[in-house]
């Protein structure tokens, strides 16, 4: 095994194919964007990740690496291109397809294929088997055509791209053999080798069981707010129990994996996933559960100011994707009743639709600061600054993660028990 092919150069395929340039393999990086492929040539990326520029850097300028817009013949093919639902919520695997065919004039004999973009349960067999076969080869025999799921987090991925377990899923047995063999070369954690089918539904059931937990805690607080009980210490208590790891409440659950994935079950097994349905739609549910707890806490104020703080569906990160925070936020932005202002400070103008404020222009006569995303910024407000500025110092933190702030109300998800209408 000498070359690489990688698919696809985003967040999975550029580390990737950085990693494999420096064990010292001879990869090749596609993309079907010529911009991404400009840029690598000269050394440089497009996307943010720690260490990632300093590594690319080195494997192009020693000739490990280098990028172009359409494949070459290689030893291995590593497909890591898009998989978005569509708008009836079915995946969309029109970019595995094309980047399937992509590769088939490059094909040879006893190539390893690999596809590490998050799919469907039986997608290697039912639709990247048959593209082959329809080339004139067997899938089965002639290929090492195999399923390997990333599970790696984005600002760690250089280091778990290396030490996470790998779960490979081949077609036949030595197709799972020969795809682990290309990883063992470069991973350091354990490399699993097992069916395609086995290997698709436990990268789905991974982001499906968190998914699914966090549905748990947001229900949690639904109840809570009517029983008149803190979930927030309900979850602290039941988790002392040894075996109980109940997850922790939010405005929702966003992202290209966690909010989508278990759409990709579903659509294989409509009529047997009642659970993962329901938990999707309990998340889903929360964005108009925020708002009505806005109207409720805004519902003797004229013309109230909301700062909207965070828009991201995770703190720390600037990934607006599938974000129950930017839903909450241009709900409230569209309508008339409220003034928003819109405060993150790891977002950019072009991000978004609407303007964003500095933290001063945001907070400047606001009635309430509405937390949607644990920045590490907003653990360490200042509540003085807050209160003076404040036409009221109240705040709803969604996301439980500003610590108690004397010269402030804070409501927090789990506990609203005792909200009442801001009076001015
Ligand atoms: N980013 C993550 O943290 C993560 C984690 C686990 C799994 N995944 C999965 O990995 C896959 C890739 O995700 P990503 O975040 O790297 O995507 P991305 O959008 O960052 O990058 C995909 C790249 O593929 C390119 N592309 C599309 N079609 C192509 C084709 N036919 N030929 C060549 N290039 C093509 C695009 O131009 C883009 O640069 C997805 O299935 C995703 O669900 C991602």
């Amino acid at each position: 095994m000498k070359k690489i092919c990688v698919v696809g150069l985003g967040y999975i395929g550029l580390p990737t194919s950085a990693i494999f340039a420096k064990a010292g393999y001879e990869v090749v990086g596609v993309d079907v964007n010529p911009k991404v492929i400009e840029l690598l040539n000269k050394g440089e990326i497009h996307i943010e990740e720690v260490g990632l520029p300093e590594l690319v850097k080195e494997v192009v300028a020693n000739g490990k690496l280098r990028g172009a817009v359409s494949p070459e013949k290689a030893d291995a093919f590593i497909i890591a291109v898009p998989t978005p639902i569509h708008d009836d919520y079915t995946a969309n695997v029109d970019y595995v397809v094309n980047a399937t065919k992509a590769i088939l004039p490059y094909l040879e004999k006893g190539n390893v294929v690999i596809v590490e973009s998050t799919i469907p349960p039986r997608t290697m067999d039912d639709v990247v088997a048959p593209i082959i076969r329809e080339h004139g080869m067997d899938p089965y025999q002639d290929v090492y055509l195999a399923h390997c799921p990333e599970r790696v987090l984005p600002g760690r991925i250089l280091i778990e791209l290396i030490e996470n377990t790998r779960i490979v899923g081949g077609v036949t047995p030595e197709a799972s053999k020969q795809a682990g063999d290309v990883y063992r070369a470069v991973v350091t954690g354990d490399v699993i080798e097992t069916e395609a089918v086995t290997a698709e539904m436990s990268k789905l059931m991974e982001n499906t069981f968190r998914d699914v937990n966090i549905a748990l805690a947001n229900e949690l607080v639904k109840i809570s707010s009517k029983l008149g009980v803190n979930a927030h210490n309900v979850i602290e208590l039941a988790n002392k129990h040894p075996r109980v790891n109940i997850h922790q409440p939010g405005p929702g659950v966003g992202g290209h994996c966690l909010a989508v994935d278990p759409y990709f079950i579903i659509e294989k097994a409509v009529d047997e996933s009642p659970l993962i349905q329901t938990s999707r739609k309990i998340n889903n549910s929360m964005p108009d559960f925020v708002i009505s707890q806005v109207d409720r806490l805004t519902c003797e104020l004229g013309n109230p100011k909301v700062a909207v703080f965070g828009l991201t569906y995770k703190g720390n990160i600037d990934d607006v994707r599938e974000s129950p925070a930017l839903d909450i936020a241009k709900e409230l932005v569209g309508n008339s009743r409220y003034n928003v202002s819109v405060y993150d400070p790891h977002v950019r103008d072009e991000q978004v639709s609407f303007k964003l404020d500095t933290f001063e222009d945001a907070i400047d006569g606001a009635h309430l600061v509405l937390v949607l995303a644990d920045h590490n910024e907003f653990k360490q407000l200042d509540g003085e600054l807050l209160a003076k500025k404040m036409k009221t110092p109240v705040m709803f933190d969604t996301k439980n993660c500003v610590p108690e702030l004397s010269e402030l109300l804070i409501y927090r998800i789990g506990d609203l028990t005792n909200l009442k209408a801001i009076q001015e």
